[in-house]
């Protein structure tokens, strides 16, 4: 088994992510998140949100909503532009991006003999069609955002009027976005519905003013995925090609992880190599489109200077599902017949598991419930996990395999002398402490 096949029959069988709307086959390209999924990706926005907007004073977060004013979607040119060019085998009828040389080649071979003639290539737009409205007739058709990066746009004057704050500075946002995806795949990869979070930077309309905070978030955003644990190695930069770029983009890096698709289903050309966030150089393109297609002047006014002039915006796009799916793949690892899931105790699902020695033995559980109501006082520590089924080595394989940093064990000595075993998750180390500094001691690990 491939680590990808092995990553998605942990995350199916532990409850990180099934597909979507499975019992009745399916809707391709879409994904649920289970107990531990939601936990994971919960953090992992919590853990953006931290750096982006309250470790600084020059970035505010929004929610924007998901269904925009059409005109939003002509005006930031996604209506015209957000497509990808489409083949069709003229023998099955199936269609695939024109771009994906190893997805074209395996489709040939799988009409083996006969030969395969495909159409010109046509343009598909990505936009997800939705309707609103109660009569029918009169429905308007709208779109599901394709990038949630519009609805911060539009709003740029109203946080700017009602945060008075100069340039440069930022709005960030996380939500979903939806997208048409000709080829979903690799898992939730590349899916239909997803979460992005995201930062759009004003900064003055100068080059060496951009450029400077261009190179700044670049890296800005490398080391918050460093940080959170992800291997050095597998991490790279990439310069878009010029004949690459969206639309809106001046100069576009994604940030790649190396990843293990090359060996089930995706391109090998690539090494494996895969966007996990691409930063956007989008000059004024978005500001200029929408003050262009709304008539409402959207410049900002220097103090400084005395003059009014459209900001020019840095962008970080990363996905929150791509995150973590990334966060799974590179941290399983597996020794001597055990899983683990050696994440970054921040994303973990559960932080701490509490275990009575015996379930049988109604005084040790009635400790370990006291030791697990501790510990869940402290919110840094939550979600906390209770477990008492079978024995002590299987409840810290099951909890190894999900990521749980601590196992707390309460045992005999503990009903003497008050005392738990903390066992570490990479090292399988146990030491004795003080079951009252336990949360001092947990936190500060994790911490
Ligand atoms: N606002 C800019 C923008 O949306 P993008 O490169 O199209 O740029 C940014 O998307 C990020 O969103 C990607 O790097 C990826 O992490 C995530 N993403 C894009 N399409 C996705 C899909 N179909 N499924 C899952 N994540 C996706």
């Amino acid at each position: 088994m491939t680590t990808l096949a092995k990553v998605i029959s942990l995350a199916k069988r532990r409850g990180f992510i099934y597909p979507g709307s499975e019992i009745y086959g399916g809707l391709g390209g879409t994904w649920d998140y289970g107990p531990l999924g939601v936990e994971l990706k919960n953090n992992i926005k919590k853990a953006f949100w931290h750096t982006m907007i309250y470790q600084r004073d020059d970035v505010f977060g929004i929610d924007s909503a998901i269904l925009m004013n059409p005109k939003v979607w002509e005006a930031s040119g996604h209506v015209k532009a957000f497509v990808d060019p489409l083949i069709e085998c003229k023998i099955c009828h199936e269609r695939l991006r024109a771009d994906q040389k190893d997805e074209i080649g395996d489709h040939e071979k799988s009409h083996s003999g006969q030969k395969v003639a495909w159409t010109e290539p046509r343009k598909f737009n990505l936009l997800v069609e939705a309707k609103v409205g109660v009569v029918e007739d009169q429905k308007t058709k709208v779109y599901l955002r394709g990038e949630i990066t519009q609805g911060v746009h539009v709003n740029f004057k109203n946080v700017l009027d009602s945060s008075r704050v100069q340039i440069p500075f930022g709005i960030a946002q996380i939500g979903k976005a939806f997208r048409n995806e000709i080829t979903p795949g690799n898992f939730t990869f590349r899916s239909r519905e997803f979460e992005q979070m995201e930062l759009q930077f004003y900064v003055r309309p100068e080059k060496e003013e951009s450029k400077k905070w261009y190179e700044y978030w670049r890296q800005e955003r490398l080391n918050w995925y460093l940080r959170l644990g992800i291997n050095k190695k597998k991490l790279r930069f990439r310069q878009h090609r010029e004949s690459e770029r969206a639309h809106y983009a001046k100069d576009a890096w994604d940030i790649e992880y190396e990843s293990p698709f090359s060996t089930i289903g995706g391109s090998a050309s690539d090494g494996g190599w895969k966007e996990f966030e691409g930063i956007h150089d989008r000059g004024d393109w978005d500001l200029k489109q929408h003050q262009q297609y709304s008539g409402v002047d959207l410049s900002y006014y220097d103090q400084e200077s005395g003059q009014h002039f459209l900001p020019w915006i840095i962008e970080t796009s990363g996905g929150v599902d791509r995150a973590a799916l990334f966060f799974l793949i590179d941290a399983y690892c597996e020794s001597e017949g055990r899983i683990v899931l050696k994440l970054n105790p921040k994303l973990a699902p559960y932080k701490v598991a509490v275990f009575p020695l015996l379930a049988n033995k109604p005084d040790l559980v009635k400790k370990a419930k006291d030791v697990y109501r501790l510990l869940s006082i402290d919110h840094r520590l939550l979600p906390i996990q209770w477990d008492d089924r079978g024995n002590i080595g299987k409840r810290y394989f099951a909890q190894d395999e999900i990521g749980t940093p601590y196992c707390v064990t309460v045992d005999f000595q503990t009903l003497e002398d008050d005392t738990v075993t903390i066992r570490d998750r990479d090292t399988t180390k146990q030491e004795r402490v003080k079951s009252s500094t336990l949360v001092e001691i947990i936190s500060k690990k994790i911490a």
